[in-house]
């Protein structure tokens, strides 16, 4: 499988909704470091790469997109449009995010400090990855 989505508990009452996410927990890696997308121009389509080893999950906190997975083998789209729906992706998955919503904030928590060189940022390298396991 090439993806799971993990859902999370809401934490909800009259006042509105709450989800808590913890290390090793919620979330089943040690969080290293969040970023977080935000006001995506119209049309954009970003991402296109892999990774060598990080480990991510990506939450739509608000509003949606679409992102296009490819595992070499298989490719597959998915839509993010749920705060507590968590996309978890392990490593050596090509990843293209587009249709952004104008209102979109896509959270990322990743289980390593930001590493250039643990980015594959050509189509044909990722391949030769994959074939090279
Ligand atoms: P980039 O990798 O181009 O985003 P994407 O591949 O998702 O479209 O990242 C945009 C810029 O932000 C680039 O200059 C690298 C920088 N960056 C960091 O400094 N730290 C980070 O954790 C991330 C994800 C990006």
């Amino acid at each position: 499988m090439m993806y799971r989505f993990i859902d999370f508990e809401i934490k909800g009452d009259c006042r509105g909704s709450l989800i808590a996410l913890e290390n090793n927990s919620t979330i089943p890696f040690n969080i290293k470091r969040v970023y977080y997308l935000f006001n995506t121009k119209k049309g954009v389509r970003r991402g296109f790469h892999a990774h060598k080893k990080l480990e991510q999950i990506i939450i739509s906190i608000s509003g949606s997109c679409k992102i296009f997975l490819d595992n070499g083998l298989h490719r597959e789209v998915v839509l993010l449009n749920r705060p507590d729906r968590g996309l978890f992706l392990k490593s050596l998955i090509w990843r293209e995010i587009y249709d952004f919503s104008k209102d979109c904030i896509l959270l990322v928590l990743a289980n390593e400090y930001y590493d250039e060189s643990d980015y594959i940022r050509d189509y044909n390298e990722f391949l030769k990855e994959i074939e090279n396991g």
